[in-house]
């Protein structure tokens, strides 16, 4: 996604300023055709669920939605985006750990599939169920994934022995007599069972994991019931050759690795349940790049500081000690090559975009853009200091401004004064 200066004079006069996103349409379709063809040549039924926390600009729910894609959502928030997108309320998936009685019953009410995390949620569902005999009430149930390999490395993020999320397979069958004796009304059944572990490593052997805890567990308690095996998000995307990742897993391989299963298992092979994917990093993070302007160049001990008017906020709010892969847009190609950090715009000394990167040295005015910044960063990032920036699609070439760079009464508009 190599830019001229002309292309970013074009940009910034469409966006009226500097700093800005640029989202690039053609690389978020095509990863979901490509995730959704590795799957799908391997095994059907699928559906691929966009997971909205990710990056929920609602241009990209939209094209989510065009393409026959679901929605999976973990507040109310996101739930009712993904209705104002469009979605049919029975393509959202309504995950996470913190659901209102309200969020339960609007979700069930509507045909949406509440994947429950803990014992309230369900008491919330099973009370719903008893006050509506007439009704069918499909719930689905997260599993909590353990997740440590033979050498009893835990593969969970951070190196967490165990996950938070979910219902606990350990204590599965005490879980599941009180499951079933709340199951006992016949109007509430379990339809989907949710596995999304967020790991170090993304590796297929996690997945492989994932799938087989669900496969048994389907298999040994809702063999009758079960029709989603749902694998959630975690998956690497396409790898940019500058980014430090070796060896990483392809969608082939994803794909191959759970797919491989669900066509082996015994349960999953004669059922045929339908296997969900509920990618966010995969599906977004090289499609969103992230310009910003260099306001000042200084040498302080002997170090050199391009301070832009973008900051660590929008590119990395994680604080991810990863340096992005970058572009220096310049005025002029003969910049001399020198070891510069880039550093933002805020009034925090680890507000720092870029580590001792060796590059052409840019003057003021020019431009940074850096790659690879669309999971986790313009829905963290709060007006810390400066209001939201402009977001630009790229449409084959063709620029449209698709979030204007928010006003100063929008970020007040909820405070009293
Ligand atoms: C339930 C669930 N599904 C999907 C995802 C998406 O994960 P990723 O962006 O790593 O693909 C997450 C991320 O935390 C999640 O919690």
């Amino acid at each position: 996604m190599g830019l001229s200066y002309s292309d970013i004079l074009k940009l910034e006069s469409i966006t009226g300023s500097s700093p800005f996103y640029l989202v690039v349409r053609q690389r978020f379709e095509r990863n979901f055709d490509d995730l959704t063809a590795a799957f799908e040549s391997r095994y059907q039924p699928f559906t691929l669920a966009y997971s909205y926390k990710t990056n929920y600009l609602p241009y990209l729910c939209q094209i989510i939605k065009q393409k026959g894609g679901w929605a999976e959502v973990v507040s109310r928030m996101e739930y009712d985006l993904a209705i104002r997108i469009g979605h049919d309320a029975e393509k959202i998936i309504f995950n996470g750990p913190v659901k209102t009685q309200d969020d339960i019953e609007r979700a069930l009410d509507n045909g949406s599939i509440v994947n429950l995390d803990c014992r309230p949620e369900l008491d919330i569902a099973a009370a719903y169920a008893h006050r509506h005999p007439d009704r069918s009430i499909r719930i689905g149930l997260r599993i909590n994934i353990g997740l440590s390999d033979e050498a009893g490395r835990s593969h969970i993020q951070n190196s967490l022995k165990v996950g938070r999320f979910g219902f606990a397979p350990a204590a599965l069958h005490s879980q599941f007599l009180i499951l079933n004796s709340k199951l006992q009304t016949d109007n509430l059944k379990v339809v989907s069972l949710h596995g999304h572990t967020s790991t170090t490593d993304r590796s297929a052997w996690c997945f492989e994991t994932i799938t087989k805890t669900l496969c048994r567990i389907a298999g040994e308690h809702f063999a009758d019931t079960i029709e989603y095996i749902n694998v959630g998000g975690g998956f690497f995307g396409r790898m940019h050759p500058d980014m430090p990742f070796k060896n990483v897993p392809s969608f082939e391989d994803y794909a191959q690795t759970i797919c491989g299963i669900l066509n082996t298992d015994n349960w999953a092979a004669s059922t045929r349940p339908t296997l969900v994917i509920e990618p966010g990093v995969a599906m977004v993070a090289d499609c969103v790049s992230f310009v910003a302007k260099v306001a000042s160049v200084k040498t302080i001990a002997g170090r050199l500081f391009v301070t832009v008017d973008g900051s660590a906020f929008h590119a990395k709010p994680t604080f991810h000690s990863l340096n992005m892969p970058h572009q220096i847009i310049t005025k002029d190609d003969n910049r001399s090559v020198q070891t510069f950090s880039v550093v933002g715009s805020t009034c925090m000394e680890k507000d720092i975009l870029l580590t001792d990167i060796t590059a052409p040295l840019p003057s003021v005015g020019d431009y940074i853009k850096i790659d690879n910044v669309g999971a986790y960063t313009l829905v963290m990032s709060p007006p810390f200091i400066h209001p939201a920036p402009a977001i630009v699609a790229d449409e084959d070439g063709r620029y449209k401004l698709i979030r204007r760079k928010q006003t100063l009464d929008e970020v007040f508009s909820n405070y009293s004064f």
